[in-house]
């Protein structure tokens, strides 16, 4: 079931759990991640970025890949599928292929830019029901082993920008995207303390979700993150499973070299980083209404 999960995000702020955004990158992670979502009755935020809905086909691959798997797979736990860190030009299109929410990342801009896009963003989401994230701060990235530790959010700056109507806010309080430095300090919770105070009951979402320990995490959900982003966990966990797979030699057996075959080791990998992640979120089952 396809649907924007307002509901549930503030559910998730009462209830103290967090609902996982899990990044997809082909067919067979959005399969394997819905599955897992569907046997344990949990919601889901799948999240696309711009190069990947692009490697993808496009938004409207991806949203009909989507579609296509919660119909054929009678998938009826909620799923959201969100443009993650998109420009503005990406979240119009992104909104245009029928996507139920998007992340507006104007987190470089200055302030007023990045209140006013955002602003323009949510009146045209809202209009067509869709949710929308927008980030304040700067959460930080390692590329090419250089670590750039992006920019602590202000309190202010929060306000400013959940004044927009947004409905999920991503502040950088220390988080980083990639692999975490050895000489990472750690989330900011006193500016998460900070920022709680100010937004309220907003939903706040964590990004950079890979490599923070089960402490941190718990700490920060219990502190008010609702949505926690996973994406370099599962790309390590795939590609080490397939690495033993070809090491062992095994794509040189009958049959072994079928893709099918080659992705299996990976996608069962992608399954149990989920299933464990969903754990570690608290992530509340969905209730059904019983049919009688
Ligand atoms: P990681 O790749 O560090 O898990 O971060 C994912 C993310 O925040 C996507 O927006």
């Amino acid at each position: 079931m396809l649907t924007d999960m307002k509901g549930i995000l503030s559910n998730a702020v009462k209830k103290k759990y967090a609902i996982g955004l899990f990044n997809i990158m082909n067919l067979e992670w959005t399969k394997a991640i819905l599955e897992v979502h569907q046997e344990k009755n949990t919601p889901v935020i799948l999240g696309v970025s711009e190069k990947t809905a692009k490697y993808m086909g496009g938004y409207n691959t991806v949203f009909s890949t989507v579609a296509g798997l919660i119909k054929d797979l009678s998938i009826n736990t909620p799923v959201t599928l969100m443009l993650d860190h998109g420009s503005y030009e990406a979240c119009q299109n992104a909104l245009d292929a029928g996507f139920t929410s998007v992340m507006f990342d104007g987190s470089e801009l200055p302030i007023e830019e990045n209140v006013r896009l955002t602003s323009d963003i949510v009146k045209r989401a809202h209009k067509q029901g869709a949710l929308v994230e927008a980030e304040v701060g700067i959460v930080g990235i390692v590329k090419d082993s250089i670590v750039n530790y992006g920019k602590i959010a202000s309190p202010k700056e929060c306000i400013q920008i959940i004044e927009t109507g947004v409905d999920i806010l991503s502040a950088g309080i220390g988080n980083i995207h990639g692999i975490y430095p050895d000489d990472w300090n750690g989330l900011s919770f006193d500016v998460l303390s900070d920022i709680k105070k100010a937004v309220g009951h907003l939903p706040m979402a964590l990004h950079g979700g890979s490599g923070i320990s089960d402490k941190e995490i718990k700490k920060a959900i219990s502190w008010g993150i609702a949505k926690v982003n996973v994406s370099t966990e599962l790309q390590i966990g795939f590609t080490k499973s397939i690495r033993k797979y070809i090491e062992e030699k095994k794509d040189l057996t009958e049959k072994g070299s079928d893709p099918r075959h080659l992705l299996k080791p990976g996608i069962s990998t992608i399954k149990s980083i989920v299933a464990k992640k969903i754990q570690l979120f608290g992530t509340q089952q969905i209730s059904h209404p019983k049919i009688c």
